[in-house]
Formats: structure tokens, C-alpha cells, sequence
């Protein structure tokens, strides 16, 4: 048994807050666009090397899950959060207000749950979600698939993470 955390955690971005997103350096040429795969795996594996825990690999095959659910829950649900518990995979979800959110802000909410964590008695504070974090960090998670959707005309954006195996089983430790 196993429980899945949704992260109800709704950044309140507005344009005028920049400095929670880097301005984009100024290139004479075309930049490249961001690998975002890269950059949620990057974000995910700092947060487990921090604790000791080898690093997450991308799955496509997770990456498509995710991707075919978040067009469902822009297409179908209103850009809902999407209902994780009968999942097969752990599962991370952001929903932000105002604007797309670039994958580092996505994994970097989830990952600040970590000061509510209490590793001695692996207990959350009250009110907060660390199963968001501790599923960032599971041991035996070993694989990472992500993708985002933006919601009416980028007023949200709704970003899944699923996780292979599952983590947060009852009971165990993350690492
Ligand atoms: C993005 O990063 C991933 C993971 O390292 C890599 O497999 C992929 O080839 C990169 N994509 C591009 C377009 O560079
Ligand atoms: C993921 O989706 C892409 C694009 O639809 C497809 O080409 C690829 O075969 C899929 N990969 C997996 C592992 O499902
Ligand atoms: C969809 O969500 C938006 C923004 O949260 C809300 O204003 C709207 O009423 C919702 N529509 C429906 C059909 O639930
Ligand atoms: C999510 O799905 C589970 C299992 O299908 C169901 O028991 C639960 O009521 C659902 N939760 C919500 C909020 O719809
Ligand atoms: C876990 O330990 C912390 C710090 O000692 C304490 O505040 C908290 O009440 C403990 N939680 C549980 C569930 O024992």
C-alpha cells in the first residue's frame, strides 16, 4: 500500500515577479530551446544527491503518460489536478496561476517541502506535503517521466511528474 501525494501547492506567479524566473540571457543568435528534460531530471537529482541518493533516468514511456494526462485534464477536467490514487506510478503534480512555469520552478516547489520533512521520525509538519518531496527523493524510485500543460490561453499551467516505481509506500523511509 502506498499513498499518493498531490501537491496542492498553487503558486500564485504573477508577471510582475520576476525574480522567481531568470530573465533569458540576450543571444546574438537564435538560442537553442531549453531542454526541459534535462532540466527535470537536473533539478530532481540535486535534491536526491543532497540526501545520498543515486540519480532518477528519464523514461519516455512515463514522459508520454504524463504528457497524454495533462492534455486530459486541460481538454477534459478544466485544467483540474488530476486523480492519482489508482495510479501504477508515484505521482507529482503543480498547478501555478498565471503563466507557464518553467520545469526547475515546477520541481523546486515540491523539492521546498524538504524543510517540513523530518527524516528522525519521517513525519511532515502539519499543514504542509512532504510526500511531494519525499517522492523527489525515493530510493527505489528509479525512473522520471514529466510534461506540462498550459491551461486557457496560458492563464495556469498544470505539470505532472510520475515516478517508476512508486514511492511513498506506507510505512518505509524514503532513503
Ligand atoms: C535533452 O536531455 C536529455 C537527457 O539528458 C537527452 O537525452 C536529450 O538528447 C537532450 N535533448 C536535446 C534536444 O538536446
Ligand atoms: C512516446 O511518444 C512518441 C511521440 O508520440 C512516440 O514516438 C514514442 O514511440 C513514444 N515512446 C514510448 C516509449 O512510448
Ligand atoms: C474552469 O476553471 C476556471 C479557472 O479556475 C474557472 O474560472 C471556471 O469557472 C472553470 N470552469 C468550469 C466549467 O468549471
Ligand atoms: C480518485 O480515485 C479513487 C480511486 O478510483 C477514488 O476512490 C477517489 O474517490 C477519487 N478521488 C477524487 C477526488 O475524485
Ligand atoms: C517528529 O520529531 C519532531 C522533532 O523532534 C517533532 O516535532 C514531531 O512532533 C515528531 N513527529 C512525530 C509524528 O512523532
Amino acid at each position: 500500500m502506498r499513498i499518493v501525494f498531490i501537491a496542492l501547492i498553487s503558486l500564485a506567479i504573477c508577471h510582475s515577479s520576476a525574480q522567481s524566473v531568470p530573465p533569458p540571457a540576450a543571444t546574438p543568435t537564435p538560442a537553442a530551446p531549453p531542454n526541459t528534460t534535462q532540466e527535470y531530471l537536473d533539478v530532481h537529482n540535486q535534491a536526491r544527491a543532497e540526501v545520498g541518493v543515486a540519480p532518477l533516468k528519464w523514461s519516455q514511456n512515463l514522459a508520454n503518460a504524463t504528457s497524454l494526462l495533462v492534455r486530459y485534464q486541460r481538454n477534459q477536467q478544466n485544467c483540474s489536478f488530476a486523480n492519482l490514487t489508482s495510479g501504477k506510478y508515484g505521482g507529482n503534480q503543480l498547478w501555478a496561476s498565471g503563466m507557464a512555469v518553467p520545469p526547475r520552478t515546477a520541481v523546486e516547489a515540491w523539492v521546498a517541502e524538504k524543510k517540513f520533512y523530518n527524516y528522525a521520525n519521517n513525519s511532515c509538519e502539519t499543514g504542509h506535503q512532504c510526500g511531494v518531496y519525499t517522492q523527489v527523493v525515493w530510493r527505489k524510485s528509479l525512473e522520471l517521466g514529466c510534461a506540462q500543460a498550459t491551461c486557457a490561453k496560458d492563464v495556469a499551467s498544470l505539470t505532472i511528474c510520475f515516478y517508476n516505481p512508486p514511492g511513498n509506500v506506507v510505512g518505509e523511509k524514503p532513503y
